[in-house]
């Protein structure tokens, strides 16, 4: 049985709780990071580290523990729960009070993490095969670069594209695609990367960061901008980033091929390079 962590003290998975007044239940008043592990070792911990300081600031709520701290509760939920490759997710909300829609001055933040086990994550056979993904309409709320639990939409957006035949779903505002529903998007044109610019349309990604910083090295051409979803389906290439993904090709939008339907060489050699390099850099 997997083992939790809920405010600094760990539980087998059916005796963890949280209070039914936990404001994360009631308001979605909660962020959260998923950290991969590969080979037992926390991939990009301090970029997801920083995340959570930045979106927990953004959100008037303390940082309920020590950067060092929360790398050894990380460190603890590996070891406990023999994770060789998998996820380790983390959620802090602002804690648990009578339900009133003012932020209580005084509530204490609940802490919990869990571990998902995924053997083989970076050897999954969708980087081989390519995902496809059918475009909707982005209908979140207007703050996507605070990483909240308010994933109802991303996750009927999700449920849709499934319903569709496809694996995801691009979303779209203004004829431009913002992102995934849990991933950033990327398409390839004139052997140019496209992706959207940071700001507070999209969650900005660590995966995405350290590709590109990767891509710029190796001499790739990167464009931060919005793209169309015309660009998108007339592109060479697309491809998707998150923690969980990695770097994985899009072969498919809204039912017609990417490029020649293939996974393609940039996305190819991305995953390479970001599997390697953030292999190394591990903890
Ligand atoms: N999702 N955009 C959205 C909307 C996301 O939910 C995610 C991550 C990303 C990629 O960010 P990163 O590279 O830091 O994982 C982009 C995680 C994996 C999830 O919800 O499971």
């Amino acid at each position: 049985m997997r083992i939790v962590h809920v405010n600094g003290e760990y539980f087998p998975e059916d005796q963890a709780r949280v209070s039914v007044f936990d404001r994360g239940f009631l308001f979605a008043d909660a962020v959260y990071e998923v950290t991969s592990v590969l080979d037992g070792k926390l991939i990009d911990f301090p970029g997801h580290a920083a995340r959570l300081a930045r979106s927990l600031a953004e959100l008037d709520m303390d940082m309920p523990v020590t950067e060092e701290e929360l790398l050894s509760i990380h460190r603890e939920m590996v070891a406990r729960n023999d994770i060789t490759d998998g996820l380790v997710y983390l959620q802090v909300t602002r804690g648990a009070v009578d339900r009133d829609f003012l932020f209580p001055e005084d509530a204490q933040p609940t802490i919990v993490l869990f571990t998902q086990a995924k053997p083989g994550l970076a050897d999954s056979p969708a980087a081989r095969t390519g995902l496809k993904v059918v475009t909707l309409p982005d209908r979140r709320w207007g703050r996507r670069d605070i990483k909240t639990v308010q994933l109802l939409y991303p996750s009927m957006a999700k449920t849709e594209a499934k319903r569709q035949g496809a694996d995801d779903a691009w979303l779209v505002e203004d004829g431009h695609v913002t992102e995934g529903t849990s991933n950033n998007a990327y398409i390839v044109r004139n052997g140019t990367i496209v992706t959207r610019q940071l700001g507070e349309e999209i969650l900005h990604g660590i995966t995405r960061r350290a590709v590109l910083a990767f891509a710029r090295e190796a001499q790739m051409k990167v464009e931060e901008r919005p793209f169309t979803v015309e660009e998108a389906r007339s592109a060479e290439e697309a491809f998707v980033t998150s923690a969980s993904a990695f770097v994985m090709p899009v072969v498919e939008i809204d039912g017609r091929p990417v490029g020649d339907g293939q996974p393609g060489p940039v996305a190819r050699r991305l995953r390479e390079i970001y599997l390697e390099e953030s292999r190394k850099a591990a903890i």
